[in-house]
């Protein structure tokens, strides 16, 4: 492969970023550094879509201007994709002036080569799909797409001649069974073109929609925002501004969707690129959806899951790892946080998590904390070929699931792989082998679980960049990037190389309790803190007014992942507190119980929240329990 360009969707800035945004983005991000390993010249395009009518509405109802809302929201997404590790190589936004004069600069071209056209028009106009529908469109009168109601509208307006490139298209599709992925989704798109294809109503009158790019020909009108949006995947990479650049990476080789917009990136699309008389991205492929239980995550469902709040209990690579492990690409998943524990317990904690520190952990004690010498140019016997060939066999599982965009099976080779070396200890017993004289056996079984170890947590590497890094340092390597092509030269780990002990890897997470927050992942434990010998006098203590409280109301803190705010009774006063204990109880779960409060600290707004006291709490390393009543008193009574 020359090259490898990469997208994902421009994603609205009229709401925050959540699971499905992150999927995407995390999914072109692994596929993006599996192909920089292999040294394949990589870009890796994500960014902002902008303009049109939800941006506004959005903006109206926050009151802000659609340029403000989209400076305050963009920089959520920003923030999310750098916890994330994402390592994309641009971020576009549609209101960048970048982008804008290529979009108006393409407008004229089309006008002047009468690929677009104005009319007179009327038709049934969806508010929230921003499409208009002709009347056997209609599915019950209303919106095809969202089935909400529909408006009947007529305006002049401007419009791309797409009906022209039906017959064109429905050939291209059928001439390129890789254009659409997966092959069930071509069909949903072939499907779709039987019925006649009308031509695209690119503007909108400023009358009605203001936000978005002029037409460069007509100041009366703005573009319409698909029109506007799709063209960042070429304007980024400089169309008409940088053809060297352009050329070096268009056609894209993938574009990562969401099945919501099959049909703006497989209809609409490539005819505005036929029109352009450019070619066509290699792979347009569709993934399917999030579900949180068995119903589509969505903002008005309220279940959608914030991709901050799993990062900050589960840590990054965690949640990395689940997005691409549990989705089958191109099926529908569901996230709930059962099946992220199970699967963090299972996967992670218990088969590479242990593996790692048993295998540590026997280097320490048997081989000096020293990677044993390794006998053999090749693996020493039947045993370890057998351990090598399995693990090759997921090189090459994890290779093909890249190329045939089934990562979740090339996942499922890998940690098959790690499974191997747990059996592989378990059948060749190293803590029995370090009663022998001879200690050739027991260094070549620690030795050969090492080797393999080391393949497997590459393989695993573009998912979980962090933690594997751990792991391999862990084993006495000093890169911080793996390097592909050792993935199949046994004997890289250096003999009598000191191995290191980072702590646990993945702790396990017990189900039903608060997590405490993720460690840091990059070096050592840190040792507590030493504990203050400052002495202070009776009196300095005696002006603390302690009192204890029963907590009669607790709720989340909008935008703040740790705190709760709290309402407590103390004797007959209610008090209102915000306490940043969010991760480690759930709201419901405080209701009822007695705390101490100090009652006099002077009262604080804590993220736009007045907090008029504290909760006591005793916390030890990340964890952190309330200080309660041992037995019942009426709340208000003083602690001394
Ligand atoms: O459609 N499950 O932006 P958008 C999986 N701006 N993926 C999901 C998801 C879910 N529940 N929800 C969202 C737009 N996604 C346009 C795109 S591109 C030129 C313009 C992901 O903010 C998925 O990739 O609505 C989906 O296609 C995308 O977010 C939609 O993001
Ligand atoms: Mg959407």
């Amino acid at each position: 492969m020359k090259k490898f360009y990469v997208t994902t969707p421009i994603y609205y800035v009229n709401d925050l970023p959540h699971v499905g945004h992150a999927y995407t983005t995390v999914l072109a991000d692994v596929l993006a550094r599996y192909h920089r390993l292999l040294g394949v010249p990589t870009f890796f395009l994500t960014g902002s879509d902008e303009h049109g009518q939800k941006v506004q509405k959005a903006a109206q109802a926050a009151n802000l201007t659609p340029q403000e809302q989209a400076d305050q929201t963009v920089v959520r997404f920003q923030q999310l994709w750098k916890k994330l590790g994402i390592t994309h190589d641009d971020f576009i936004r549609t209101t960048e002036d970048r982008h804008k004069i290529i979009v108006q600069q393409i407008l004229q071209d089309l006008l002047q080569r009468d690929e677009i056209y104005r009319a007179e028009y009327d038709g049934w106009y969806c508010v929230a799909c921003e499409r208009f529908y002709t009347a056997k469109d209609l599915v019950a009168n209303a919106c095809p797409e969202c089935h909400r109601p529909v408006d009947m509208i007529r305006e002049a307006n401007y419009f791309f001649r797409m009906s022209k490139y039906q017959a064109w298209l429905i050939e291209y599709i059928q001439e390129h069974p890789k254009f659409i992925q997966p092959d069930f989704r071509r069909n949903e798109t072939l499907g779709f073109l039987r019925k006649p294809l009308n031509d695209l109503c690119i503007s909108r009158p400023k009358s009605r929609m203001s936000w978005g790019i002029e037409l460069p020909f007509d100041a009366d009108f703005v573009t319409y925002v698909w029109f506007d949006a799709l063209v960042n995947y070429i304007s980024a990479i400089g169309y008409r501004s940088d053809e060297a650049a352009f050329h070096k990476w268009w056609p894209a080789s993938l574009q990562l969707i969401g099945k919501d917009i099959l049909t703006t990136h497989t209809v609409y699309w490539p005819t505005m690129l036929k029109a352009m008389n450019l070619p066509l991205p290699e792979t347009i492929f569709a993934h399917g959806w999030w579900l949180t239980g068995e119903s589509k995550m969505s903002k008005s469902l309220g279940n959608v899951v914030n991709p901050m709040d799993m990062i900050e209990r589960y840590g990054v690579d965690a949640f990395r790892y689940f997005l691409i492990a549990e989705m089958a690409m191109g099926q529908d998943a569901s996230f709930t946080e059962e099946a992220f524990i199970r699967k963090f317990n299972a996967d992670l904690a218990n088969d590479l998590g242990n593996l790692l520190s048993r295998l540590l952990n026997m280097l320490g004690r048997y081989t000096q904390g020293k990677l044993p010498a390794a006998h053999t140019p090749a693996p020493a016997g039947a045993e370890e070929q057998a351990l090598w060939d399995t693990v090759q066999a997921a090189v090459t599982s994890l290779e093909r699931s890249v190329a045939d965009l089934r990562l979740h099976d090339g996942l499922g080779a890998a940690l098959g792989a790690v499974k191997a070396i747990n059996r592989y200890l378990e059948v060749k017993q190293p803590w029995t082998l370090a009663k022998q004289t001879d200690p050739a056996p027991l260094h070549t079984t620690l030795y050969a679980a090492a080797e393999a170890l080391r393949v497997a947590a590459s393989l695993l590497y573009p998912v979980m960049p962090e933690k594997m890094t751990v792991v391999l340092r862990s084993l006495g390597q000093t890169r911080t990037t793996p390097k592909l092509e050792e993935l199949r030269t046994w004997g890289v780990l250096k003999p009598g190389a000191p191995v290191k002990d980072f702590g646990p890897l993945f702790p396990r997470v017990v189900a039903g309790e608060e997590q405490p927050p993720a460690p840091a992942t990059d070096g050592p434990a840190q040792p507590p803190a030493a504990a203050s010998s400052e002495l202070v006098d009776y009196d300095l203590f005696s002006k603390l007014e302690l009192r204890t409280a029963r907590i009669v109301a607790a709720e989340r803190v909008a935008g703040a992942t740790k705190l709760l705010k709290l309402d407590v009774l103390m004797g007959e006063e209610r008090r209102q507190l915000v306490a940043g204990i969010a991760l480690h109880y759930e709201p419901e779960a405080l209701i009822g119980k007695t705390v101490v409060v100090v009652a006099n600290l002077k009262p604080a707004v804590i993220r736009g929240v007045e907090s008029r006291g504290m909760l006591l709490a005793a916390s030890k390393g990340e964890q952190l329990r309330l200080v309660t009543l041992d037995g019942e008193l009426s709340s208000g009574a003083k602690v001394k």
